[in-house]
């Protein structure tokens, strides 16, 4: 009896000793980021920003035999007058397959939705190259991932020429003189005007872009029809000249908008401007290669060819080649399957689970495709929501925002990752790699100590939390808070994740066990929609969150990266009346973002970039998880395609192909769904 309680309280003894020893234990340092070997297609063929399009008035142009039939019926007029005094010239002696014919279709599937056509008023029209193919802007970044190094600049689409003033802060802009929307108006400089004070200036309309981003005091002038004036805070701001491409500066029909809204209408209101151009008003008015004129709901969209398009092969042939683009709507790893199967032309597969699949498929000999690999830049994170100012409904939740703004809580929950075996329970083999939060790692400003990388160590996490003041006093496993309004109550965070993609749903699985593991309880709150739904309302803990674009170019969405503005980061917003309370950090990342955004040379914006990077990752401002390489997947009847196109570059691959340039040889082309047809014309 004695002997054995004497062993009891020995073994309690040690138990007790062993606890507070985790309690102790140091969390080891950050290691060196390992560096990811790149997948990434070596074909690419480099063109200078000159030759890759110009804007030049060419003797005689050309259009499609039916087209022409329709102008000599007297329903459209000749294709001189369509097209601008000096259309934006394709070289077709460097495209890969040269000047094309015309006809056919592209059939793209799209796991996106359109909200309505009033793009300005920040409605999309459907991710999976639905937006993009309606909203032309005033400069273009696709294709930038072409040019050879010497210049590296947007290029030519609603604006075909700009320059800098001596001094750099004035920036002149020359739009496409006798250029016209799809419905044969003019377009001009009274378009753009009327998107930057109606819109994008006017708090009322809620645009993707605000003002500020370009710099407090960015003022834009009209000088006549076909040019505007820009006036900038810094002087030779490139990353403004990026800010100007889709989906931000994108101009919609004043001729039509402007009657609706409600500066200039009287009794419009606010809301029924944003909302008058359901995704059914059809054909809707664009600058795009391509109109909407079908709409069946979650089942099709078609385009037709829009024959007011500004752009012209060499031999003055109007683009596009194609008649027609078909949407399915379906979901975004359906994209993928019907693609591979050759149900339909185009896909970025970016969803690991059916990589191999896929690719065992591609041996087949009558595999329909190309396959191009691109870098990783696609990646995985978890948002710790950072507002005290914003979406805090309780107490309760405020003791969440307040642990999530705590640097040994994100150190812990970082610790607590076991990124080889995420990636692996993804996919096997060489995909997927690490991602420490931050900017991406396969990018040309990139070197691996500017990561700060906190390597996977639960037993660090655990005493973290205990350093915190966690305990698992009621021994369910699960650490609960010692103090505050949740004392008592296990620590329980809630993760939002959008089901429309497997692999979120998959790491929600994954990154609850690991939680689990170190004692913190995730409850994972699916949504159907994408988690900006959620997002909006701020009243979220944890997001899982794909990041891309912003953080493989930075240049691009300079402004998304930090808390320039009341909305952004994503993870830390605050109200328009309410700013965030920034962390001391944060206030170092504004510095270094303000300070990229007026620096003109881009060896120096390098090393800038990679100063900001080093401060988000040592503070762990998100918690990176994997990163993975996507591969554009189209089928080889259509041509044209420049071989190694990105996935991801400035900008995702549907606005990368130049799709204007495409064509089918005639005993490939598929039929069309209404041949003959061109958006509201009858
Ligand atoms: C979605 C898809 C991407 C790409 C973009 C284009 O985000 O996941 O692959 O098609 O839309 O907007
Ligand atoms: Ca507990």
């Amino acid at each position: 009896m004695t002997t054995l309680m004497r062993t009891t309280s020995a073994l309690a003894l040690v138990a007790g000793l062993a606890s507070a020893q985790t309690a102790m234990a140091e969390p080891l340092d950050p290691v060196p980021f390992p560096d990811p070997v790149s997948l990434a297609s070596k074909d690419a063929k480099l063109v200078p920003h000159g030759q890759l399009m110009r804007a030049e008035k060419l003797p005689a142009y050309s259009e499609p035999a039916w087209v022409t039939e329709m102008v000599e019926a007297g329903k459209l007029p000749p294709v001189e007058e369509r097209l601008p005094d000096t259309p934006v010239v394709v070289d077709t002696e460097l495209t890969p397959d040269g000047p094309g014919v015309y006809g056919g279709v592209l059939r793209h599937v799209s796991g996106g939705r359109s909200e309505g056509w009033n793009w300005m008023a920040g409605q999309h029209q459907g991710w999976g190259g639905l937006s993009m193919t309606s909203q032309k802007c005033l400069v273009r970044t696709g294709p930038v991932w072409q040019l050879t190094p010497d210049k590296v600049e947007p290029l030519p689409e609603l604006a075909t020429g700009w320059a800098w003033s001596d001094d750099g802060t004035q920036l002149t802009m020359t739009l496409l003189e006798g250029a016209r929307w799809s419905d044969g108006d003019p377009f001009d400089a009274d378009d753009v005007i009327f998107m930057w004070e109606d819109n994008i200036a006017d708090t009322n309309v809620p645009s993707r872009a605000q003002p500020g981003v370009f710099g407090e005091g960015t003022s834009l002038e009209k000088i006549d029809d076909v040019t505007i004036r820009w006036t900038f805070p810094d002087a030779f701001s490139v990353p403004n000249l990026y800010k100007m491409a889709y989906i931000n500066l994108c101009p919609g029909p004043s001729h039509l908008l402007k009657p609706l809204h409600p500066k200039h209408a009287d009794g419009a209101t606010y809301e029924a401007y944003i909302n008058a151009l359901p995704t059914d008003k059809l054909p809707w008015v664009t600058m795009g290669p391509w109109v909407a004129v079908e709409h069946k709901p979650d089942q099709l969209m078609v385009f037709r060819r829009n024959p007011y398009f500004w752009q012209v092969d060499d031999e003055g042939n109007q683009l596009p080649y194609l008649d027609e683009v078909q949407w399915k709507l379906s979901t975004w790893e359906d994209r993928t399957i019907q693609t591979v199967a050759g149900a339909a032309d185009f896909t970025n597969m970016e969803n690991p689970s059916i990589y191999l699949e896929s690719l065992k498929r591609a041996q087949d000999e009558d595999f329909p495709n190309q396959i191009y690999w691109g870098p990783r830049s696609l990646d995985w994170r978890i948002d710790l929501n950072l507002s005290t100012t914003c979406g805090v409904a309780d107490e309760g939740a405020r003791a969440i925002r307040d642990l999530n703004r705590d640097f040994d809580f994100r150190r812990a929950v970082t610790h607590a990752v076991d990124r080889e075996a995420l990636g692996q329970s993804l996919v096997r083999g060489p995909f997927t790699h690490p991602f420490a939060g931050g900017l991406h790692t396969e990018t040309d400003f990139y070197d691996s100590n500017m990561v700060v990388y906190y390597p996977f160590d639960p037993d660090g996490a655990r005493a973290l939390l205990a350093g915190l003041g966690f305990e698992d006093t009621d021994a369910d496993g699960f650490v609960n808070w010692a103090d505050g309004p949740l004392a008592g109550e296990n620590l329980e965070i809630t993760l939002h994740h959008t089901l429309q993609r497997t692999t979120d749903v998959s790491l929600t699985d994954s990154v609850v066990t690991m939680m689990q593991d170190v004692g913190i309880k995730v409850i994972p709150k699916p949504i159907q929609q994408m988690v900006e739904a959620a997002r909006e309302t701020c009243e979220w803990d944890w997001i899982i969150e794909r990041g891309d674009r912003e953080y493989q170019v930075p240049i691009a969405n300079l402004d998304w990266l930090a808390p320039l503005t009341a909305r952004v980061p994503e993870w830390h917003q605050g109200t328009a009346e309410n700013p965030q309370e920034l962390l001391p950090f944060e206030n170092d990342l504004v510095d270094l973002i303000i300070k990229i955004r007026g620096e003109a040379d881009t060896g120096k914006r390098g090393e800038l970039l990679r100063d900001y990077n080093r401060v988000f990752t040592e503070n762990i401002y998100n918690v990176g998880l994997i990163t993975i390489p996507a591969a554009l997947i189209i089928n080889k009847r259509i041509k044209n395609v420049p071989p190694g196109t990105p996935v991801l570059a400035y900008q995702w691959s549907e606005d990368n192909v130049m799709r204007e340039r495409f064509w089918v040889a005639e005993e490939d082309q598929l039929d069309e769904l209404l041949p003959g047809t061109l958006p509201g014309i009858d």
